[in-house]
This record gives structure tokens, C-alpha cells and sequence, in this order.
């Protein structure tokens, strides 16, 4: 079904005299780290650091729908549409960024059908004294965590691929593992037309609506207008979504590398 909406939501652009399929590349991985980046910042909340899905989307890696645009030529209209599906605000890309998504796609599902997906990847690939000189120095990890606090025991309470997600992908980690706690809220603060403020724990928040929790348990919606009511939203993960977008991918193995050993 998404197929059948995601292809006929393309035929316009297809048809529209490009003159046939654009060529497909080969596979270029500083091209897929480069759409890794984006996609991390833009896509893995919903679909997953690695791909596979999450509750709030879909696994790329098995639609048919991405394997059949290896350029990313439906992929950027369809994003920017909203998916076809309201409740997917539009995500808007350069070009550049959708064919650099489209790479990345093409690396992940390469991975996943070559059987090399089957096996646990080998994540700690990276070096862990870099990880080390990172983390106390430029990633500045080290202004709210200590591994002799905090992270102690991180590197057993984790397998490396869920480490790596929770440094990389704080929000929509997917299913807690045993004793794992729950992702830190987001919280929101409202100011009504009436100039009343409410607050709570936000639930969903789009362009339209936000859906908050109040201390009650008790779940609002408040419809948004521009720039109307004035929602302010506080995620105590800011910093890990900030840094997620700057981190290289050789960061991101030598954190991990050096977090496993924690
Ligand atoms: C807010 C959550 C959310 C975000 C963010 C999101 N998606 Fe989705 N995506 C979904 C859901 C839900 C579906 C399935 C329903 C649909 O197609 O609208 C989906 C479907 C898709 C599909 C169609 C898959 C198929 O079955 O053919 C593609 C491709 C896709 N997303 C790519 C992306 C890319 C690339 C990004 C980032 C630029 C992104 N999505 C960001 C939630 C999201
Ligand atoms: C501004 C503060 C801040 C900075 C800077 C920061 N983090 Fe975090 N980090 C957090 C918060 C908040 C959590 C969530 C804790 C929770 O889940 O309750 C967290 C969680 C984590 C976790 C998961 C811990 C666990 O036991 O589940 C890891 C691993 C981690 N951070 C690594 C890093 C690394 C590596 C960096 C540097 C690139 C970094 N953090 C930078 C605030 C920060």
C-alpha cells in the first residue's frame, strides 16, 4: 500500500519529460556518510538509526518503494510532500541531500541482503583512545558525563549497536532494552491567547497541533497558528541532537569504542 502511494504520488515528476531514469551511481561511502549525517538529523527519529523502523515508521530497508529509486528521484518529492500521509510533516531537502539519503539507503540495504546485515555488526570498529580525546575534548561529552559516574558500566549494560544509538540517536531509540530507562521527556510550555501559561510532557507536536500531558496525566491539544500560541519546548537531549549533526561518522565508532570498554 505505501508502494502503490509512494510510486503513483511520483508519476508527475516522472512523466514529466526528464528524459528516462537519471544513471545510477556507484556505490560512493563518503557519499552515504554524508546522507547518514542527514539522515540521522532528518529521518532516524521515526525510522530508526539504523534504518529498520521504529513505531513511528516504516523499515526503508524492506520497501520495495526505496529499493526501486536508487537516486532518490521519488524520494525528494515525496519527503517534501509529507509523505503523502498527513501526520508526516513535509521535510524540506536540497537535492544534494536527498540523493546523499539515497546513498546511505542504497549502503544500508546493500548491507542488509548481502547477509552481512544478518550477523551483529562489528560497531567498535572505531579507535577507542580517539573516542577518548573526543569525549574530554572537542564532543565535550565530558561537561555532563564521566565515565567513573554516570557511564559506569555503560559498555556491559549495552550491546555496542544500542550504545552507539544512544549516543547518536537520543530520541525514538526504539524498544527499551530490560532495566533500561525510559527516554527523557520532552517538556512544553504554552502561552494561551489569553496570556494563561500551561505546561506538561510533550506528546506530539506538528505545525499544527501540540499534545501535551499535564501533571494530571491528563492529555491537551492546542491548535497552532503560525506562530501562535507561543510554544516553547525543552528536550534535555538538545545537546546529543546538536552534536549528533556534527559528529563524523569516525567519531561516532570512536565514542563507541571507547564506551564499550566502560
Ligand atoms: C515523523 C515521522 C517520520 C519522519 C521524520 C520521516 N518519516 Fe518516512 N515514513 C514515516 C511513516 C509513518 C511512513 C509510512 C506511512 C507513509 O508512507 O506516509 C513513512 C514512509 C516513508 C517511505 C515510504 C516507504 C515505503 O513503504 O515505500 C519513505 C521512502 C520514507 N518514509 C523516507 C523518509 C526519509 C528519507 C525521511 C527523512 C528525510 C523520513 N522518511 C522521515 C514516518 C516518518
Ligand atoms: C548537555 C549535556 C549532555 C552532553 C554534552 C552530552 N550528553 Fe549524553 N546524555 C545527556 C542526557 C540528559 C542523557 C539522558 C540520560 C537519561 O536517559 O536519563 C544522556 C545519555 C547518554 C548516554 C546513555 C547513558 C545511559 O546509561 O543510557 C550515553 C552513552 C551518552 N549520553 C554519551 C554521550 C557522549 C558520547 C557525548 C559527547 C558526544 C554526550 N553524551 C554529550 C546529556 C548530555
Amino acid at each position: 500500500m505505501f508502494l502503490a502511494g509512494f510510486v503513483a504520488a511520483q508519476q508527475p515528476s516522472a512523466a514529466s519529460g526528464r528524459g528516462g531514469r537519471p544513471a545510477v551511481p556507484p556505490i560512493d561511502t563518503a557519499v552515504a556518510d554524508r546522507g547518514q549525517l542527514v539522515y540521522a538529523a532528518r529521518c532516524a527519529s521515526c525510522h530508526g538509526a539504523d534504518t529498520r523502523g521504529t513505531a513511528l515508521g516504516v523499515d526503508l530497508v524492506r520497501a520495495s518503494g526505496v529499493r526501486l529509486d536508487p537516486t532518490g528521484a521519488q524520494l525528494g518529492p515525496f519527503v517534501a510532500s509529507g509523505h503523502k500521509n498527513s501526520s508526516v510533516p513535509p521535510i524540506a531537502l536540497t537535492d544534494a541531500q536527498v540523493s546523499d539519503i539515497a546513498m546511505y539507503l542504497r549502503v544500508r540495504i546493500d548491507f542488509a541482503t548481502s547477509g552481512r546485515g544478518n550477523v551483529a555488526p562489528n560497531i567498535a570498529v572505531g579507535n577507542a583512545k580517539d573516542g577518548e580525546t573526543y569525549f574530554n575534548g572537542a564532543g565535550k561529552c565530558n561537561t555532563c558525563h564521566s565515565v567513573k559516574g554516570d557511564l559506569k558500566g555503560v559498555g556491559s549494560k549495552y550491546s555496542a549497536t544500542m550504545l552507539q544509538n544512544r549516543i547518536v540517536l537520543p530520541r525514538g531509540r526504539g524498544p527499551a532494552a530490560k532495566g533500561d530507562p525510559p527516554e527523557p521527556a520532552r517538556t512544553v510550555d504554552i502561552k494561551l491567547a489569553d496570556g494563561s501559561m500551561v505546561s506538561g510532557t510533550l506528546v506530539t507536536v506538528s505545525d499544527f497541533l501540540v499534545t501535551y500531558r499535564d501533571s494530571s496525566g491528563l492529555l491537551h491539544t492546542v491548535t497552532r497558528n503560525g506562530d501562535l500560541p507561543r510554544v516553547a519546548i525543552h528536550d534535555t537531549l538538545e545537546a546529543h541532537i546538536d552534536s549528533m549533526r556534527r559528529m563524523t561518522t569516525k567519531q561516532m565508532q570512536d565514542l563507541t569504542a571507547y564506551l564499550v570498554t566502560k
